[in-house]
């Protein structure tokens, strides 16, 4: 092995196909020596949404000359890596499959560990690819896929205190853009068309889910019944502003009642709609307040499906002493039910 820890990881589990080479020196300090990231906007833009099969074929054509560039990037060469990774779960099989399958075939072929990361566990840890922070501390996963609080207690553990009942936050405002006729995925581009408008101008309904649950469909639904009653009188601006509002809210809230039932003081927002400029506003006034002492976020590039935060936990479990994982398949997405959540909140 050799002085220091050098890991290779990929992440294909949706639309985002991500290389990235992570260097631990032997004072422990973590240097992300490069990051290679293509998305597949394009690809999916014209069907308004992730299409699995085109995600898959997309990953295909892009893993080689992602990896190119973050070897090049990095000057470090294939030999010299000690520990391939890559996300196993969870996530769109076909998609899962080209990052995992590339990342044992080169740790078989040079001999190496393979390790398998949850895509849950990047996000949650994405935050120590840029600085410390101290446990616990809370983490709020907000993405296209998932909505989902928890406390962390320290590196590979933490529990969830509250997850989406059904639809992702990001879901719900991708929703949203296309139905104001916004590209794929829309998020960034609502937030674009709400800057400067009117977050009060159209009223939604408070949402209402047990304990620290979110709930996104109920605005979704509300969202479509405006577009559609109002047409083309519809104000587009002050339509994405109070939508934007109307979610944001219901996050805070249950964010509120969190930090009062924990006592825990520290925040981290991660996730692709942690990229949003008025939820981090939001968030950063909590601190004004005094509710919390240390609220940070990820840079952007961070924040969205990225290699490196899949490297970061690889590292983690390695130290641990996790075996070759060369054997493991890969694992879908899964929802946990209504009644699942409950039963777990109860036990
Ligand atoms: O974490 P991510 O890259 O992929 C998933 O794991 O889902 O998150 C993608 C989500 C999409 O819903 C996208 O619209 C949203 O993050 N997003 C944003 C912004 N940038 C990306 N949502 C709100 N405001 C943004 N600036
Ligand atoms: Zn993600």
């Amino acid at each position: 092995m050799s002085e220091t820890l050098k890991i290779l990881s990929f992440e294909s589990s949706c639309d985002d196909t991500s290389v990235a080479i992570l260097e631990r020196e032997i004072c422990g300090k973590l240097i992300v020596r490069s990051l290679s990231l293509q998305s597949q906007n394009e690809v999916h833009e014209k069907w308004g949404g992730v299409v699995p099969e085109l995600a898959s074929r997309a990953h295909l054509k892009n893993l080689l000359p992602c990896l190119e560039k973050a070897l090049s990037e990095s000057h470090i060469d294939l030999k010299s890596i000690d520990v391939f990774a890559a996300t196993s779960q969870p996530g769109l099989i076909g998609s899962l499959l080209v990052g995992h399958t590339a990342a044992r075939t080169l740790a078989l072929l040079f001999d190496k560990k393979f390790l398998s990361v949850n895509h849950l566990d990047g996000h949650v840890y994405s935050i120590f690819l840029e600085r410390e922070m101290r446990f616990p501390f809370l983490s709020l996963v907000v993405s296209g896929g998932h909505t989902c609080l928890y406390i962390v207690r320290d590196f590979l553990n933490y529990e969830a205190l509250g997850l989406s009942l059904d639809d992702a936050a990001g879901e719900a405002l991708d929703k949203a853009a296309k139905l104001l006729g916004l590209g794929f995925p829309g998020g960034a581009q609502l937030e674009e068309l709400a800057r400067g408008a009117d977050s009060n101008f159209y009223t939604f309904g408070r949402v209402q889910t047990p304990q620290l649950h979110f709930s996104f469909s109920g605005l979704k639904s509300e969202f479509a019944r405006l577009v559609k009653r109002e047409g083309d009188k519809v104000q587009r601006e002050n339509a994405a502003a109070s939508f934007q509002l109307a979610v944001f809210s219901h996050i805070e809230n249950k964010l509120r009642k969190a930090i009062q039932s924990t006592g825990v003081k520290r925040l981290s927002l991660v996730g692709g709609v942690a990229r949003n400029q008025l939820l981090r506003q939001r968030l950063q006034r909590l601190c004004e307040e005094g509710l919390l002492e240390d609220f940070s976020s990820p840079s952007p590039v961070f924040c969205t499906d990225n290699a490196a935060m899949i490297g970061l936990v690889a590292m983690y479990r390695h130290l641990e002493g996790a075996e070759n994982e060369i054997e493991a398949d890969v694992r879908a997405s899964f929802r946990p039910s209504r009644e699942k959540i409950r039963r777990e909140k109860k036990a």
